[in-house]
């Protein structure tokens, strides 16, 4: 496929997997905001198009060796893929996040005291919300993916938990200002926004790889 302004966000990254590190650059959605047109969110976050289009360009054409997608390989691999490379680190980084959230809230609440606590409460819905969907996915819709090939379960309610997901990253987004570390952060501070930045890029990766190739694939099959 040819990437223009038109060209929606998930199909691109879908077709082209290293473009997403230029969408992770400038914290375009392009796991539940995939079917949107590249110049609809350029124009939401304030980016030019044409420089969007060319840094896409650029990474394509300076790393044509990682050009591997999921849209091939069979779907049983994809979704061993998705639980070994995001299910499983999640679970560990979660409750590793939300320890560091709890110790930087208790020790710097003063600093801001209405922006932490909803940093807080974001942060520990976003990870019980994750919690119950990766085990539904797991105990329900994955091994119906693996019988069968296809799902015999609707997957609107899963696409309807990411948007949810996305939703709360969107407000960590903005509660830690674009993961700006504030003037005369401590050291677990910075490693919380640090850690928290990574685990956005890497959860539009794995919705990315849900909404846009695993269910678009076993929903066409
Ligand atoms: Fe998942
Ligand atoms: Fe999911």
């Amino acid at each position: 496929m040819d990437i223009n302004a038109e060209s929606k966000v998930g199909q691109v990254a879908a077709h082209y997997p290293m473009a997403t590190r230029v969408f992770a650059r400038h914290g375009i959605d392009f796991c539940c905001g995939g079917g949107k047109a590249l110049r609809e969110v350029c124009e939401k976050r304030d980016l030019s198009t044409t420089q969007i289009l060319e840094e896409i360009d650029q990474v394509l054409s300076s790393d044509p060796g990682e050009t591997e997608t999921w849209n091939e390989a069979p779907v049983v691999d994809l979704v061993r893929h998705i639980i070994e490379s995001y299910h499983q680190p999640l679970r560990e980084e979660l409750p590793r996040l939300e320890s560091m959230v709890r110790k930087v809230v208790r020790v710097h609440r003063d600093r801001n005291p209405e922006r932490l606590d909803a940093l807080l409460k974001t942060f520990l819905r976003l990870e019980a919300e994750l919690q119950e969907h990766m085990t539904e996915e797991e105990d329900v819709l994955f091994p119906e993916i693996i019988l069968h090939g296809e799902a015999s379960s609707p997957t609107e309610p899963f696409v309807d938990d990411h948007r949810v997901v996305g939703e709360a990253l969107a407000e960590l987004r903005r509660l830690t200002d674009d993961y700006v570390v504030p003037e005369g952060a401590c050291n677990t501070w910075r490693a919380l926004w640090f850690g928290l930045a990574e685990l956005e890029q890497s959860l539009h990766q794995h919705i990315h790889l849900e909404n846009n190739i695993l269910f678009a694939r076993v929903n066409a099959a």
